[in-house]
């Protein structure tokens, strides 16, 4: 590789460093391009542009590779647990037995939320949805935990989150339902305790299903990181500020809410749902999706930003869409139309040419649906998995002391202009 490369610009040549991660990505080091050259960069979307050097997750779109810390996807999501993940992620190695115990005993123990968060979810309305009941609690959590900036109170700060994300999330949907909420048990585990907490009711027994279980740890996995997308650079953004985690972590649940991001879940199913109400014609819907510019249709759950040849996520998870679905025998004909719409698009032109593929989001919805999960929680399900690697990609900012983020522009208003008296306009 060139160690540095050349830049012309009227008439006068200037010359970048390069510089090559682990797995070879190649960049060029613009760090001083404005002061030498009085330039700078437009990047719309941010498509070639590196915000920041990073060990937590690599991922090849092209070939479509994704590791945690030098960990396959697929690796992971055969032989780990949620938990030993989240650790790998937030502090670089597989944990040893005596690791993970103390983590996970750690998380157990700080389940519950101060009783005085509850008074909080009182003040929404009912049918408020629950990512944004979830980003401003998490949020709130600053309030309660007035040493949230504490640098030599980070790690606890991480356990507080890991531990108290899926009871905050719980308690958005049992309000939601009118029914009661449920405390966190210490004898459960991890995901145990998060559908114990999501499905039991006071009049009648709650077993949990080792089935669920094992699809939830997958699920999760699969969402727990994925470098320098939307809602993490937010998260990096907001944290580039000296924000505390809690503030920083509210920002990235507010980024992941949105449809063309996390949102996209949701949109999945309730799209499959209306194709299922229009009597199933999957060629209405493609022909729809091809002409997105006039009729503002997009097949949600379809194409990525990175990925231009498949999602190695989206492999795993329509292999497991398959087995819940028969182990659980629930037999969602929207699962049909799932396979029917992907066959059809990966036969089109317009998809095929576009790099389209299905992406995180195209059958996660279908297993959170087998599984109980109701459509407005499958973002909040989304950011309970992404969690870790948020926290992560915080934690990695802060420790190289990263400059506040503060992007450019290219001003195009009204160049400078008298002010006019009211009574002149
Ligand atoms: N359906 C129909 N056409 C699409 C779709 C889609 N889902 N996605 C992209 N296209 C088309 C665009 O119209 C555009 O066509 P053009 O070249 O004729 O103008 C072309 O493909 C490129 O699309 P862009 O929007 O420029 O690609 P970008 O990389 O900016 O967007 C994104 C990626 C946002 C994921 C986009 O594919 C999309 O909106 N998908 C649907 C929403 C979705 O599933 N989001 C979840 C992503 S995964 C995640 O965040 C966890």
């Amino acid at each position: 590789m060139a160690n540095s490369a050349d830049l012309t610009v009227d008439g006068k040549t200037y010359s970048f460093p390069t510089l090559e991660g682990t797995e070879n990505e190649k960049a060029f080091d613009i760090s001083n391009l404005r002061d030498q050259t009085g330039y700078v960069t437009l990047d719309r979307g941010y498509k070639n542009t590196g915000a920041t050097k990073s060990a937590i997750t690599f991922l090849d779109g092209e070939k479509g590779i994704l590791q945690y810390r030098g960990y396959s996807i697929e690796d992971l999501a055969a032989k780990a647990s949620f938990l030993g993940v989240a650790y790998l992620l937030i502090y670089g190695e597989l944990p040893t037995q005596t690791q993970y115990d103390k983590f996970e005993s750690d998380i157990r123990h700080h389940t519950m939320v101060n009783e005085d968060m509850r008074k909080i979810f009182d003040g929404f309305p009912v049918d408020a949805h629950p990512m944004g009941v979830l980003s401003s609690l998490v949020s709130a959590m600053s309030a309660f935990y007035p040493d949230s900036n504490d640098e030599d109170n980070t790690d606890l700060h991480i356990i507080r989150l890991l531990a108290k994300l899926p009871t905050i999330a719980t308690w958005s949907y049992k309000r939601s339902k009118g029914h009661p909420m449920n405390y966190p048990q210490n004898k459960l585990d991890y995901i145990q305790n998060f559908l114990n907490m999501m499905f039991a009711l006071p009049v009648e027994d709650y077993t949990v299903d080792p089935v669920v279980v094992e699809a939830l740890n997958v699920l999760l996995i699969l969402h727990a990181d994925h470098e320098q997308n939307c809602s993490t650079s937010t998260v990096r953004l907001v944290g580039s500020s000296q924000a505390n985690i809690y503030s920083s972590i509210s920002a990235g649940i507010s980024a992941l809410w949105g449809p063309l991001h996390g949102g996209a879940n949701q949109e999945v199913i309730e799209m499959l749902e209306n194709i299922k109400a229009d009597g199933g014609d999957v060629s209405k819907y493609i022909e729809m999706a091809k002409n997105a510019k006039s009729t503002g249709f997009r097949l949600f759950g379809f194409g990525h930003r990175v990925y231009k040849n498949f999602d190695p996520r989206a492999k795993i998870i329509k292999k497991a869409a398959d087995d819940v679905l028969s182990k659980l025998g629930v037999n969602d004909p929207i699962l049909d139309i799932a396979k029917g719409l992907e066959e059809a698009a990966l036969n089109d032109e317009y998809f095929v040419s576009r790099k389209l593929y299905p992406n995180v989001d195209f059958y996660s919805g279908i297993i959170y649906r087998a599984l109980g999960i109701p459509t407005n929680m499958f973002t909040v399900m989304f950011a309970i998995g992404r969690l870790p690697g948020w926290i992560a990609q915080w934690k990695e900012m802060r420790e190289n002391k990263e400059p506040i983020g503060r992007p450019r522009q290219i001003y195009t208003g009204p160049t400078h202009r008298d002010f006019v008296p009211v009574e002149k306009r």
